[in-house]
């Protein structure tokens, strides 16, 4: 399965296999990694396991996360959008559709978090009608929190992430 989608700065493709690389650069960065259970990848094989499993998602489940590519410069500079969660319960829910986003730490602060998810949650209401579409993120990941309401999910209630014992905010909205 195959994407393009354009925003003003970013081309939000499909994850291919030749990103395994880049996969692995974004993931076994510990500043990427900060809020997200401080336990970053230290082989390429994990970094491939993840394109796989994203892979996986398109085709079962026709969604998954993007690959982000800046278009001044045409580098790869992370992950956004979509996913099915149908593995872990969070927050009480199981079988829902989450948005995210990941990318390089010299790529933070101009926007492509904001641009792109505004994308994905225009893409999600326009293919997933009357759906909720989810988002978390940990209390101390700020700058997540701010993308999530910047794009216009509504912050419900704070729980405890058993997994990983932090606690994470928990955000949705209806189409
Ligand atoms: C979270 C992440 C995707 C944000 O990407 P980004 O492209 O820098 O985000 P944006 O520029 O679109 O927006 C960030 C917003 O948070 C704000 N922000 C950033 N750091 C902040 C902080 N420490 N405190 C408060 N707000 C902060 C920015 O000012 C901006 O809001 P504004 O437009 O109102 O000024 C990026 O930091 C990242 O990839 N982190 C590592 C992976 C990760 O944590 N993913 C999320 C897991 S839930």
């Amino acid at each position: 399965m195959t994407y393009h989608i354009e925003t003003e700065h970013l081309i939000l493709r499909e994850v291919r296999i030749e990103d395994t690389g880049d996969m692995y650069r974004l993931d076994s960065d510990a500043l990427v990694h900060e809020y997200l259970g401080k336990n970053p990848i230290t082989c390429m094989g994990k970094a491939r396991t993840y394109v796989d499993y994203i892979r996986m998602q398109y085709e079962t489940y026709g969604i998954g996360r993007w690959a982000a590519i800046e278009k001044s410069t045409g580098n790869w500079i992370g992950w956004t959008g979509l996913k099915y969660n149908f593995e872990q319960e969070m927050n009480g829910h199981t079988n829902f559709y989450d948005i995210g986003y990941r990318f390089m730490p010299e790529y933070w602060g101009k926007g492509y978090a904001t641009e792109s998810s505004i994308a994905a949650r225009d893409y999600f209401f326009e293919h997933f009608p009357n759906t909720k579409l989810c988002g978390m993120a940990e209390l101390g990941n700020k700058a997540s929190c701010r993308v999530l309401e910047k794009i216009g999910l509504e912050r419900k209630n704070n729980f405890i992430y058993e997994a990983q014992q932090v606690e994470l905010a928990w955000f949705e909205k209806m189409p």
